[in-house]
């Protein structure tokens, strides 16, 4: 680490500043540093891994594409048509028009450009919800509140997420009424300028924020009826991450576009925009002013695309995923009274326990994630850290009873953190 930061100075992302693990490689959801010491990896590389770190199926196919074929441009080869298919065969049948992309913020970039050459004239801003995040670029950063650190976030029309435990409002669910859900419809929704909502069904960076029901059913509703098109970034959601293949399922929504990202490609840079043919077609791409670039829709992303794609349908992991929820909801349960715990949200296999200093006043205590963090690496486990939520995000093919002995082992990192001895 000491000889990379002299040619990487700037580069000590938080994880690696915390961290301080050199990974050597990785096994299902087993990562070994080089040091020769295995964690549970409980966030799944960067919650790609799905399929774990390395599966067969995925090596292969990437190995033999790379092998046959690496680039030529926007053109079809085989393995564009077999990812197609193998989206087709797990995606909502509304959603029948796809575009290939390389990164999440580059599809969110892509989505937005779809929207708003589909819109009606005049019909010019998009819609987006506070603490949303979609990517580093400039676009998407200027619709949201997410402070990455170096620009103040820019003027937006932005609705209200549903974060239940930190309630803008002060009010409680269901008594509330929604607000939050009716304000987004007034202030971000109804209007005859919005041409889209951009929206994370559940919101992962933000820590994990789970709607309760109702909040979809309005905000899903008023879209439709207004007009505004509904674009759901599934980059961390879609995959199967919350025992649907969309989180939109979850939730009954029918988005008019949807972007996906880490769940579909086992971690090799493939992004996908799945829209209504009505949205997405060749009139809109064209306006848009099409979507190739040098690496969208490469094939060796398509050859891990569409082997992701095959086993999670073959292996019915959606299955799989829902049955380890239910793991993980108990095991998570029981940190729930910890001191040092105010809240543990989540569903399928994405969680957060946002950690506080004191559980009356809610006071975050983002410097005792940290510490957490770094704990749970020293008992063997990895999460992901992120502002004073951990993010609990393993790989499906976990065995129940290895997750619940990671979870038992984040338990006591909290607890050594809280009681001063980490
Ligand atoms: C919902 C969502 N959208 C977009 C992005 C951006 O993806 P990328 O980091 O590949 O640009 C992320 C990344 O975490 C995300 O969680």
């Amino acid at each position: 680490m000491a000889a990379e930061a002299a040619f990487l100075p700037a580069a000590a992302s938080q994880e690696t500043a915390l961290g301080r693990r050199v990974f050597a490689y990785g096994r299902g959801a087993t990562l070994v540093d080089v040091d020769g010491r295995a964690y549970v990896d409980l966030a799944a590389g960067t919650m790609t891994q799905s399929l774990g770190h390395g599966h067969p199926a995925v090596v292969r196919a990437v190995t033999e594409q790379a092998a046959r074929l690496v680039n030529v441009h926007d053109n079809p080869t085989p393995v564009r048509l077999d990812a197609a298919r193998a989206l087709a065969r797990l995606l909502p049948a509304h959603l029948g028009s796809l575009g290939f992309f390389t990164t999440g913020a580059e599809v969110v970039e892509a989505a937005l450009r779809a929207a708003h050459a589909a819109a009606e004239p005049g019909r010019t801003r998009i819609a987006a919800l506070r603490r949303g995040f979609h990517g580093k670029t400039r676009g998407v950063r200027a619709l949201v509140q997410w402070d990455v650190g170096t620009e103040p976030p820019a003027p937006s029309l932005l609705g209200y997420p549903a974060y239940c435990y930190r309630c803008p409002f002060d009010a409680t669910y269901p008594s509330c009424d929604l607000l939050c859900a009716r304000l987004t419809v007034r202030q971000a929704v109804a209007r005859p300028d919005v041409a889209a909502l951009l929206a994370e069904p559940v919101q992962g960076a933000a820590g994990v924020i789970v709607p309760p029901p109702g909040y979809w059913e309005i905000v899903g509703r008023a879209c439709a009826e207004h007009g505004v098109l509904l674009i759901a970034d599934e980059v961390l959601t879609g995959g199967g991450r919350t025992g649907e293949f969309l989180a939109a399922q979850r939730y009954g929504l029918t988005p008019d576009l949807v972007t996906l990202a880490k769940g579909i490609g086992s971690g090799h840079p493939v992004a996908v925009l799945a829209g209504t043919p009505e949205v997405l077609d060749e009139r809109t791409w064209q306006a848009a002013g099409g979507h190739g670039s040098t690496f969208g829709g490469h094939p060796v992303g398509l050859a891990a695309a569409a082997s992701t794609l095959t086993v999670l349908h073959r292996d019915d992991l959606l299955a799989r995923v829902r049955d380890l929820a239910a793991v993980l909801a108990d095991a998570l349960g029981e940190l729930a009274e910890h001191p040092a715990v105010g809240e543990v949200r989540g569903l399928g296999l994405l969680w957060g326990v946002e950690l506080v200093a004191d559980r009356a006043t809610k006071a975050p205590d983002p410097a005792a994630a940290d510490r957490v963090f770094r704990r749970a690496l020293d008992l063997g486990v990895r999460v992901m850290p992120g502002g004073q939520t951990l993010r609990i995000a393993p790989p499906f093919v976990l065995e129940p009873d290895e997750l619940a002995d990671a979870i038992r082992r984040l338990g006591r990192a909290i607890d050594d953190v809280h009681q001063g001895r980490a």
